[in-house]
């Protein structure tokens, strides 16, 4: 182990069990150890690096806004929150933004402003429904909203007001609704929950249903935006369009960034009702504005669908050859692989050891969520150090 894991051991709380290796650089889709190992990142930042590590562009905003202006509070009018809010409007069916630090926290704004129509609009309705396995961060709210008993029990008592039930059943969403029922949350494709893809009808059905009843449908996109599933948001491929959208991870390509979209119909806050110091600061939205910038000016969600066909095919192809690899499924570059036991966490190992990094979604599953740049070179690559890895589990039978 090395010097700066001993240390992190003594000075870090033990929230995260680490794979043990130190990263110090990154440049594309790779990324260097301490010791100048070489790695192929199938992580890509927790599906945030869209442009891989260091892109020029990147690099070039985050310079040049250093150099210029940093952070002003939100008292004030800045130029960069405005090109980035304009660029996400003028490129979504949203209407309105507001920019903070985090996925957390741009769910946990997205329910406050579901809440404040609920006041306005819905007899003080409050309740968000959301689904099994799902994830939506970890301030408390958040955790209460998230579908999974693992986050929340640890918590108890949880904050009111969330009720989850089986993703892909609209049935499901309509029995628990009530008159305090206020909004539908859902990501398009749950990530941390195994990368489960929504079945054909399901959310144009809860879409329908929302309209019906007039309470607000919020598509949580922070693992599914800027471009992951193959177009610049998910939505776009389901014939839907939600009511609020919120987004983080790759919007600002790994500048911590979140944001909430709303139709104008329920961009419903006034001041005072919500704000953020940092939230939507120069810096950080210079660095939004040039990476989604680059990935509508580049067609990077393009590129991520046709480089993630490619690597599902081969993926499948795998599946075929190693019988306990029993599903692969993902849209774009968001793609798991599960197997019929718990060898996700020594797979990480064995990728690790042949210079791939990858993520173990569950016990017994991988995901793959590579910067939206990479070519089928690198894919080819990764598909090679997973048919070696697959092989060893047979031969270690
Ligand atoms: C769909 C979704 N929502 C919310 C979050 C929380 O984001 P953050 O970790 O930036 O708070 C995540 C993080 O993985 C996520 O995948």
């Amino acid at each position: 182990m090395s010097n700066w894991q001993e240390l992190e051991h003594q000075y870090f709380m033990n929230t995260v069990q680490r794979v043990p290796v130190t990263l110090v650089r990154g440049q594309g889709a790779r990324v260097w150890d301490e010791d100048g190992r070489e790695y192929l990142d199938f992580v890509g930042g927790w599906a945030v690096d869209c442009l891989g590590h260091c892109h020029p562009a990147l690099v070039k905003a985050i310079t040049g806004q250093a150099q210029t202006l940093i952070q002003t509070s939100n008292q004030f009018y800045t130029i960069p929150q405005v090109r980035l809010a304009e660029l996400l409007v003028q490129n979504s069916c949203l209407d309105k933004v507001f920019f903070c630090n985090s996925g957390a926290e741009a769910t946990e704004g997205a329910v406050k402003l579901a809440r404040r129509y609920g006041h306005l609009y819905l007899n003080g309705a409050y309740e968000v429904i959301t689904a099994t396995n799902s994830f939506h961060g970890r301030t408390l709210a958040m955790t209460a909203a998230t579908g999974q008993a693992k986050f929340q029990q640890p918590y108890v008592p949880l904050p009111v007001g969330f009720v989850s039930v089986d993703f892909n059943n609209v049935e499901a969403i309509k029995s628990v609704a009530t008159e305090k029922t206020c909004a539908v949350m859902l990501e398009v494709v749950q990530g941390e929950g195994g990368v489960n893809l929504p079945g054909n009808d399901y959310l144009a059905a809860v879409r329908r249903w929302c309209d019906q009843k007039g309470i607000l449908l919020i598509l949580d996109e922070i693992q599914t935006g800027i471009g992951r599933l193959g177009t610049l948001f998910a939505y776009e491929q389901y014939g839907i369009e939600p009511d609020i959208m919120t987004l983080a991870k790759g919007l600002a390509g790994g500048v911590p960034i979140g944001a909430i979209l709303a139709k104008d119909k329920a961009s419903v806050f006034v001041p005072g009702e919500h704000g953020s110091t940092f939230g939507g600061n120069p810096l950080t939205c210079a660095a939004g504005y040039a990476t989604v910038k680059f990935v509508i000016d580049h067609n990077i969600a393009g590129n991520a669908g046709k480089v993630g066909q490619y690597f599902i095919s081969g993926l499948e192809k795998l599946k075929q050859k190693f019988q306990f690899v029993t599903e692969v499924r993902g849209r774009g570059l968001l793609i798991a692989m599960e197997f019929s036991s718990d060898i996700a966490g020594t797979l990480v190992t064995a990728c690790l050891d042949r210079g791939l990094l990858v993520n173990r979604v569950k016990p017994n599953a991988l995901r793959f969520m590579p910067p939206l740049v990479i070519g089928n070179k690198e894919i080819d690559k990764a598909l090679g150090i997973l048919d070696k890895v697959l092989s060893s589990v047979v031969n270690n039978k």
